[in-house]
């Protein structure tokens, strides 16, 4: 990657910021409330399978504690970070409609929270009624810190199934002995795979079926002829799942947030990154048994996997016994069949019984035309070793993976930061492949040269293209599935196959009426998925395999969507630095022409205060139509401040402004053009954290408002 360390003088950029005064501001209904938590990432000793160690928690707790919000809600997590690594937290599949900046994943949308440090995550809930989940998205911390995400619907709205008696969230997790952030980094090191996990997990215990767990084991305890909703979520690292439950059929109803068509399972099957809701309708008698609910993988690459099988225990509430049943040790055990490791046969014929519900008022919205198609192939490679070392992966190399063989590079500027302030020079570049610069027969007879390129390309999007992708596997080093998750979106799976994609002749076979609607999709072993979506949310999108190892190995890229041209078509500044709050009274009386309190000529610094929603500095000036416009600085509130990357972290980070195209908007809805007064602020660091800075002289400006306007010096 190229470094942004060198120690010459960094130009860290010059923003103005501008806020409006307008009588009739437009207020926002919200529909939900508020619900606040906080997570202490925090450090806690866990024992499995008869040995104890320190693991990353949140709260202490493992699993993770659950965010429970009905749709339309607005979620608010301040994670404060007590532990020796970075972190971020990930709410997968939460749409985060023009708030990217609380997505999560490191480098993506913010940079990590350091040790002592915090962040908010504030996002709203629209349109989602399901099981999601939320986790760490850096480096390997996921495989601890992960928790549900249940999202109700709205008060008084039913769900389109059967009211469920009770509900329980089932988390599958992975286990390993050691320290995983050391098994990632080792094997980044030598280049060969991963150790694999010593234990699938439900509910962070193995069960009965590995060394002392017994008494590690998730109990399901129900009360004859009810329903129960399962909401099951796939947190493993590296393994899709088949999971059953002996002798019941359940019903599935939901997946990753979405109603689809009830059908009947008796064995499903969940990839990393995956939610499934289930009714689990309890036999109408007391049935003299217990039952296992067991889960083990659906394994396709040709290198190891945990081949073990976690088990939990259905128990039946013995109606004619007054007090709680006990877990009678006596009653015989059902233990479920699950297909083997390889049925990818099975996977096919799940899969493609999932269909939206597409109903009037769960409509399946899928684009009908497209505006841009894609062909991706997903897979692994190789990397040279570097010399003086000997490497573990194929043939003395380095495992890789790619998407269109381009090892994504992971900048040490957040990508959507470097966007927003228009400082992607030598972050990101704009020209990711549309599809495979080398074609070549790609599930057939592997090429020879399997090395791959790296790079940080993103796709650029304008708002709203609507867009079809097809994921094509390779054969590279083996035929795998790859579970691909896309963030900010869902998206239709309207097509998938064996063999190689066929432009000719599969789209005629696409399911444009009611497709299953999701946020990750197992791209079929030595075969394609295509996928459409409307690019409706501004913002940079991660995509990748929700498998960590191909993640660690570089098996992402990320869309870069654009603003559109209405204001509810803009992402709107990083936290800390909206204008929410004083939008409405800012402007003095009069216009004032004094300075920066704080202005010095060099090496001085603005007085750091932590009145965060009060600006530091405020200006106005008569508007071309009448009313006023202000402009203001803030500082970011110690507490919320986004943790600056690539761009030098010192006391200055927090005073980057961005204009606000949506006030200017609200203020000159007609206009393409507004005169307005700039005032540029430069700052260079002399040293590291010691920033000098300049104020330019004020002058008078046109700003085109079609596009976001920027400044820099
Ligand atoms: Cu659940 Cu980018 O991940």
């Amino acid at each position: 990657m190229g470094s942004s360390s060198s120690p010459s003088c960094l130009l860290v950029g010059v923003f103005l910021f501008l806020a409006v005064v307008v009588s009739a501001f437009p207020s926002v209904v919200q529909a939900g409330i508020t619900r606040h938590y906080q997570f202490d990432v925090e450090m806690a000793n866990v024992t499995r399978l008869c040995s104890t160690k320190s693991i990353v928690t949140v709260n202490g707790q493992f699993p993770g504690p659950r965010i429970v919000a009905r749709e339309g809600d607005r979620v608010a997590v301040r994670v404060i970070n007590h532990v020796p690594y970075n972190v971020t937290i990930h709410w997968h599949g939460v749409r985060q409609l023009r708030s990217g900046w609380a997505d999560g994943p490191a480098y993506v949308t913010q940079c990590p929270i350091p040790t002592g440090r915090s962040y908010v995550y504030n996002f709203t809930i629209v349109g989602q009624r399901g099981t999601l989940f939320w986790h760490a998205h850096i480096s390997w911390l996921r495989a601890t810190l992960y928790g549900p995400i249940i999202i109700l619907p709205q008060l008084g709205v039913p769900y389109p199934f059967t009211k469920p008696y009770r509900e329980v969230p089932v988390i599958f997790g992975e286990w390993w002995k050691a320290d995983t952030e050391a098994i990632i980094h080792q094997a980044l090191q030598t280049g060969g795979g991963p150790n694999v996990s010593d234990a699938y997990t439900i509910n962070g215990l193995p069960g009965p079926l590995y060394n002392c767990s017994a008494k590690d084991t998730f109990k399901l305890k129900v009360k004859p002829g009810k329903t129960y909703l399962l909401r099951l979520i796939n947190a493993a690292l590296n393994d899709e799942l088949f999971f059953s439950i002996a002798n019941h059929t359940v019903t599935v109803v939901d997946v990753d947030g979405v109603y689809v068509k009830p059908f009947d399972a008796e064995t499903l099957l969940i990839t990393p990154g995956q939610t499934t809701n289930v009714l689990l309708h309890a036999k109408p008698y007391y049935p003299n048994a217990m039952f296992f609910m067991t889960a083990r993988p659906y394994a396709t690459g040709s290198g190891t996997f945990d081949n073990s099988t976690v088990a939990a225990v259905l128990e039946y509430q013995n109606p004619s016994r007054s007090s709680p049943a006990v877990f009678a040790k006596n009653l015989p055990l059902h233990k479920p069949t699950l297909p083997a490791f390889n049925d990818t046969s099975f996977a096919a014929n799940f899969t493609g019984r999932l269909r939206s519900l597409a109903t009037a008022r769960f409509p399946a919205n899928v684009p009908q035309t497209v505006d841009r198609r894609f062909l991706f192939t997903v897979g692994l490679g190789t990397s040279p070793c570097p010399k003086n070392q000997t490497c573990q992966g194929p043939n003395g190399t380095k495992f890789s993976a790619t998407v269109n063989n381009i090892s994504f590079a992971s900048p040490t500027t957040a990508l959507l930061q470097a966007h927003f302030f228009g400082q992607s020079r030598n972050v990101y570049s704009p020209d990711f492949p549309v599809v495979p610069l080398m074609p070549f027969n790609y599930t057939g007879t592997p090429p020879n040269n399997t090395l791959v390129s790296n790079g940080t390309k993103l796709v650029v999007l304008p708002f709203n293209t609507s867009v079809e992708l097809v994921m094509q596997d390779t054969s590279i080093l083996g035929t795998e599935s790859h579970p691909l998750h896309l963030h900010g979106y869902n998206f239709f799976v309207v097509g998938q196959g064996f063999g190689n994609y066929d432009p000719a002749k599969d789209p005629a076979k696409f399911n444009l009426v009611d497709p299953a609607e999701r946020n990750t999709v197992g791209v079929p072993a030595g075969g394609w998925v295509a996928i459409r979506f409307s690019a409706d949310n501004p913002g940079v999108w991660f995509m990748h395999c929700h498998f960590d190892a191909h993640m660690s190995w570089g098996l992402k890229m990320a869309w870069l969507v654009l603003d559109g041209e209405l204001p509810n078509q803009k992402l709107p500044p990083p936290p800390g630095l909206s204008v929410g709050s004083p939008r409405r009274s800012v402007a003095p009386r009069r216009p004032r022409r004094s300075p920066l309190p704080w202005r010095s000529a060099r090496g001085g610094l603005p007085p750091r205060t932590d009145t965060s929603t009060r600006p530091t500095w405020r200006s106005s000036s008569p508007c071309p139509r009448g009313g006023r416009l202000a402009y203001e600085l803030y500082p970011v509130p110690a507490q919320q401040e986004v943790p600056c990357c690539g761009i030098r972290r010192s006391p200055m980070s927090g005073y980057f402004h961005p204009p606000d195209n949506e006030a200017f908007s609200a203020l000159a809805p007609r206009r393409k053009v507004l005169d307005v007064t700039v005032v540029l602020y430069q700052i260079r660091c002399a040293s590291p954290d010691v920033p000098v800075m300049k104020k330019s002289t004020p002058r008078r400006q046109s700003m085109n408002l079609e596009s976001r306007a920027r400044f820099s010096c």
